[in-house]
């Protein structure tokens, strides 16, 4: 059988990405449906979780699924030294789809490669978050009305962000620029960069978060630094507020800018962000329980026609 995983924005076609963005807007129209009934969603959160979490058990239960899972494994028997193999394997035993967060790089992947239960990466360490990628593709599109030629801005910790990893990845397809703006501990990959050159997308480097950077831009794509992932605090602490967005550095800029992140904040956009046209985050989360309906329904095989078929009922 066909393993319909969702490990890595990489595998995913630029027809794939925009099929994926018609059937979130179809959701948006309207995310209440029956198409999931009858079925289990498993969501097995290893790492902590808000938004991710939230809104995959929001979007299974208003298509109609029902949820089992965790928020904290501690509370499970791999805290008494279970395999993530053997979890996986007994988790195939009850639900229909897999959703999984978990701290190791590569995690999704080992998964999907231990069950033919659809597995759904919400996150592993700090490779990919490809379902956040499809989110913040629909609120590009949203906001920019194309996804095409866009200069992006990506700030703060671009070495422990997979939100920044995974987007990259999937706009190779729509021919960005991307800026890449962060301190020397805690700049772009170099695997990413390697990625960038062999697909031909094209990027700046800078330690400077300048207004006239920001002037130029469509999207500002501001990150947290990733606290979780420093085995030194000590380094944490001299890079924690490195960078810190204010309302008052907006006063010149595109009107079309929009500022994206994927949440949770500290410190690196002000609070007085929140009132300019702008900001955009909030907006970019509620996004992601109609990208999620998507993914969802894709990963069980339930296609666009599917659900146009669902509007004439
Ligand atoms: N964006 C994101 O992954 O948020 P959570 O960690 O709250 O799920």
């Amino acid at each position: 059988m066909e393993n319909r995983s969702l490990v890595t924005i990489a595998d995913h076609s630029k027809e794939k990405i925009l099929y994926l963005l018609e059937m979130a807007k179809q959701f948006e129209l309207n995310p209440n449906r029956k198409l999931l009934d009858g079925r289990i969603v498993a969501t097995l959160f290893f790492e902590p979780s808000t938004r991710t979490r939230l809104s995959f058990e929001t979007a299974a239960n208003r298509l109609g699924a029902r949820v089992i899972g965790f928020a904290d494994p501690k509370a499970t028997s791999s805290s008494k030294g279970e395999t993530l193999k053997d979890t996986i394997k007994m988790v195939s035993n009850y639900a229909d789809i897999i959703v999984m967060r978990h701290y190791l790089e590569g995690a999704a992947r080992w998964a999907s490669e231990v069950t033919d239960t659809p597995i759904v990466n919400a996150g592993d360490g700090a490779n990919q978050h490809p379902s956040q990628t499809m989110l913040d593709l629909y609120s590009i599109y949203k906001t920019q009305g194309t996804l095409e030629n866009l200069n992006i801005c990506l700030v703060g910790d671009l070495k422990y962000g997979r939100t920044v990893h995974s987007l990259l990845m999937a706009m190779r397809h729509f021919n960005p620029t991307f800026f890449f703006i962060a301190p020397d501990e805690l700049k772009m990959p170099e695997e990413y960069k390697i990625y960038c050159k062999k697909h031909g997308i094209k990027y700046f480097e800078s330690s400077d978060f300048s207004e006239e950077l920001i002037n130029k831009t469509d999207i500002l794509y501001m990150t947290r630094v990733q606290r979780e992932r420093f085995t030194d605090l000590m380094e944490y602490e001299r890079v924690k507020n490195v960078y810190i967005l204010r309302a008052k550095m907006l006063e010149n800029t595109k009107p079309n800018l929009r500022i994206l992140h994927p949440l949770p904040r500290v410190n690196e956009i002000a609070y007085d962000v929140d009132d300019t046209p702008q900001a955009y985050y909030f907006q970019q989360a509620k996004n992601g329980l109609f990208a999620r309906e998507a993914i969802l329904c894709d990963v069980l095989g339930i296609t666009l026609e599917d659900i146009i078929e669902d509007n004439e009922r």
